[in-house]
């Protein structure tokens, strides 16, 4: 089953609460935190994460594109995300931070950004609910999707097969309509779509479609 998690980041954010509510039906709403050091651009923290918890039903999968997640991650967990995501470039120790985000009772995943490889990650693989790759550079919505990862979207899927994993498998960035089939046909299970959401009349309709579409 394809999950289609709609990123608030292409959101109104005057709106919050009402925007999280118009994907009601999503299977997880896409929290990008960032701080204006791992990426160029800074968006929302912990209090907001807080806010959101209490503004919908739909589960918060947030995306950390900061420094220091050691010291930042657990609180995620504590402020209500179900899946907390770090990114392997920033984080010390990988192993022992994915322990505490599952001791706080969130999924723990791992994100690498477009030119990191997946390979030096296997045998870390067992501590993790999800891998996420990036089909964009991180630090914002709209851009275009790199049809590059595609073989490294092959490429751990098969690494999870082959260590018979239940990982799910997460790609963000240029998510579409015209780009959703690929990803799922590479070994791809859960989508991030901020724009492709966002930006269509009906975000929630937007939804459904990106969801019978990886589906095929
Ligand atoms: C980018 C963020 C994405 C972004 C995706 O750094 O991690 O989650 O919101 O936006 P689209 O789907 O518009 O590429
Ligand atoms: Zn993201």
């Amino acid at each position: 089953m394809a999950q289609i998690n709609p990123s608030i980041l292409s959101a109104d954010f005057a709106r919050l609460a009402e925007e999280a509510r118009a994907v009601e039906g999503a299977d997880w709403l896409h929290v990008d935190v960032m701080d204006n050091h791992f990426v160029p651009n800074l968006t929302i923290g912990l209090p907001v994460v807080e806010s959101l918890r209490k503004a919908t039903d739909t589960p918060l999968d947030c995306h950390l594109m900061i420094e220091d997640p050691d010291r930042w991650a657990p609180a995620y967990a504590e402020a209500g995300a179900g899946s907390v995501t770090f990114h392997a470039e920033a984080a010390a120790a990988p192993v022992r931070l994915a322990r505490e985000i599952r001791a706080k009772g969130a999924r723990a995943s791992l994100a690498l950004r477009p030119a990191t490889p997946i390979e030096p990650y296997e045998d870390l693989l067992p501590e993790l609910d999800m891998v996420l790759i990036m089909t964009v550079e991180p630090g914002f919505g709209g851009q275009a999707f790199l049809d590059i990862m595609l073989p490294k979207i092959r490429r751990t899927r098969q690494l999870i097969d082959r260590h018979g994993l239940a990982l799910w498998l997460q790609v963000d960035g240029g998510v579409s309509a015209a780009t959703i089939e690929r990803c799922a046909e590479a070994g791809a299970d859960v989508f991030v779509a901020g724009s492709a959401v966002y930006g269509a009349e009906d975000p929630a309709a937007a939804v459904g479609a990106l969801r019978d579409r990886a589906e095929r």
